[in-house]
């Protein structure tokens, strides 16, 4: 028997639907891990270990949080018979989630993200077939070597940090900023491979995992800034008044288009270097990213969505060195090429 550790940590996934709203609203966060996985299929020759890590609906996830999956991580993934992780998690911050345990995985065993746009109690809820997905993904992705951090919705396996939501009402919500999926689950259940990743073995396996360095360290204070039009830097400016910068340590711009600044905030955003602040770019834009050009001022966040840039800019900060999808992103493009 191989075990499959399941950490949930809530979102509409676990959320219930509230009795007589005529809204049809509902609750996210209410049932535990283990009610999730009742009914739901577990491979053949596998075994499910289930741990509730938090209940919360993802608009409120926060460092601690991360930090305490990453030391579950760390506990699961060294245990020899854990063969893979996967976390149940709210889809609004999915893929900053995905981003920052993609960033500290060492790529051997897969972690995979799997959420739901409709609660559980709904006649259509689309998280018991996701949830079965994630499993599945673990046992298919476990035996071809593919470590690393995965995120399953809707029969699509993404690459961690290259996903992000792009629907607020749709089951199908997520994707890759322009680029395919790993894999895409046909109708009879197997994963049929998007991409050449799937043939080539895992992206590069590095030393060891972050989980337990990160659960150590304190945030640096990075906040995300948007360029517009009329942005003059006048938030720039009350960010780095408010204490001298001595908290502020690094800004990421909502750029336009390809990593474009509006000169106002340009010329803010250079006062704030000016003051230690690390500056990121990043885009407005739903598709393609920022790539980095040799006359670049300030960094390109390459794929990144500004949310997963703010945390990933945070890492760096850290002296956490780029890893996994992002890192095979610049590294291996080829493996991104469709199979
Ligand atoms: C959440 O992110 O926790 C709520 C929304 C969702 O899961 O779709």
């Amino acid at each position: 028997m191989r075990t499959l550790l399941v950490l949930g940590t809530g979102g509409t996934i676990a959320g219930v639907q509230r009795h007589g709203d005529p809204s049809g609203g509902y609750t996210a966060a209410v049932l535990g891990v283990d009610a999730l996985l009742d009914g739901v299929d577990v491979p053949e020759g596998w075994q499910v270990r289930a741990h509730q890590v938090v209940s919360i609906d993802s608009k409120d996830m926060r460092w601690s949080v991360w930090q305490a999956l990453a030391s579950r991580l760390a506990e699961g993934l060294s245990d020899e018979g854990v063969a893979g992780v996967v976390i149940t998690h709210g889809t609004d911050t999915l893929e900053e989630t995905a981003c920052v345990l993609d960033w500290l995985h060492d790529q051997r065993k897969p972690v995979v993200l799997t959420g739901a746009m409709r609660p559980a109690t709904a006649d259509d809820a689309d998280g018991p077939a996701n949830l079965r997905d994630a499993l599945s993904a673990v046992q298919v992705l476990s035996s071809r070597g593919l470590g690393g951090t995965w995120v399953a919705m809707n029969a699509c396996l993404w690459p961690g940090s290259l996903v992000r939501k792009v629907h607020t009402r749709e089951v199908n919500a997520f994707d890759a900023g322009g680029a395919q999926p790993l894999a895409r689950r046909l109708p009879d259940g197997v994963w049929q491979p998007a991409i050449q990743a799937w043939q080539d073995g895992p992206f590069r396996a590095v030393q060891a995992p972050l989980w337990r360095w990160f659960a150590t360290q304190a945030r640096p204070r990075v906040e995300c800034v948007s360029s517009h039009a009329d942005a003059d830097g006048w938030v720039v400016r009350a960010l780095l008044s408010a204490d001298g910068a001595a908290s502020l340590k690094g800004l990421v711009v909502a750029c336009t288009g390809h990593g474009t600044v509006q000169d106002a905030l340009a010329d803010a955003l250079n006062e704030a270097c000016a003051q230690g602040v690390q500056v990121w770019r990043s885009t407005r834009v739903a598709r393609g990213g920022v790539l980095s050009r040799a006359d670049d001022r300030w960094p390109a966040a390459g794929p990144l969505t500004v949310a997963q840039a703010r945390v990933a800019l945070a890492l760096h900060l850290l002296g956490a060195p780029q890893r996994g999808c992002v890192r095979a992103f610049f590294d291996r493009p080829e493996v991104f090429k469709v199979a």
